[in-house]
């Protein structure tokens, strides 16, 4: 049987749904091409590589040598898309060779900041019972590592640390 065009049904209902399936590939297309700015934008922030860089830790003169004095210092810490300024500290000291020696102050077993303990020559940690020497070994308790122990450098008797960012 054929229509006022002359086709036959059969031929009309194939043409239906080749337009159909055009139509849907094209809303498919149209979605994709909108939604990769999109997901990029999203995913950007969360994808980062964390990065190292230098921070300013102060004046070479504040640090003594002998001890180990706890030196403040602020950055710029990014977790996906919220970059915020904080505060954090590290256990410092002036070598004999001129050089300087920085350790994080978290504890290898739990992250429990140590106290430097003057008198005894070595770390403390309040929380287990982890002590570590001078140069951040374990000398007892349950910590499993040494202290964590951060570059540093000098320009223009000014001390920088190297820290991971996060
Ligand atoms: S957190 Fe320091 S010994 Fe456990």
């Amino acid at each position: 049987m054929k229509n006022i065009n002359g086709e036959n049904k059969g031929q009309v209902v194939e043409r239906r749904t080749v337009l159909k399936i055009l139509i849907a590939g094209l809303n498919v297309l149209i979605a994709v091409i909108l939604a990769v700015p999109g997901a990029g934008y999203i995913m950007t922030p969360l994808l980062r590589k964390e990065s190292q860089t230098w921070l300013k830790i102060g004046k070479t003169t504040a640090v003594p040598s002998g001890s180990f004095t706890k030196e403040i210092f602020r950055f710029i810490s990014s977790s996906g898309y919220v970059r915020e300024e904080k505060k954090d500290f590290v256990w410092m000291r002036r070598e004999d060779s001129g050089e300087f020696t920085a350790f994080s102050p978290k504890c290898t077993h739990m992250g429990c900041n140590v106290s430097w303990n003057v008198s005894a020559n070595r770390f403390e940690c309040p929380c287990h019972g982890g002590m570590y020497d001078e140069y951040g070994n374990v000398i007892s308790g349950p910590p499993p590592r040494a202290l964590d122990r951060y570059p540093t450098k000098i320009e223009n008797d000014t001390i920088y640390l190297k820290k991971a960012e996060s």
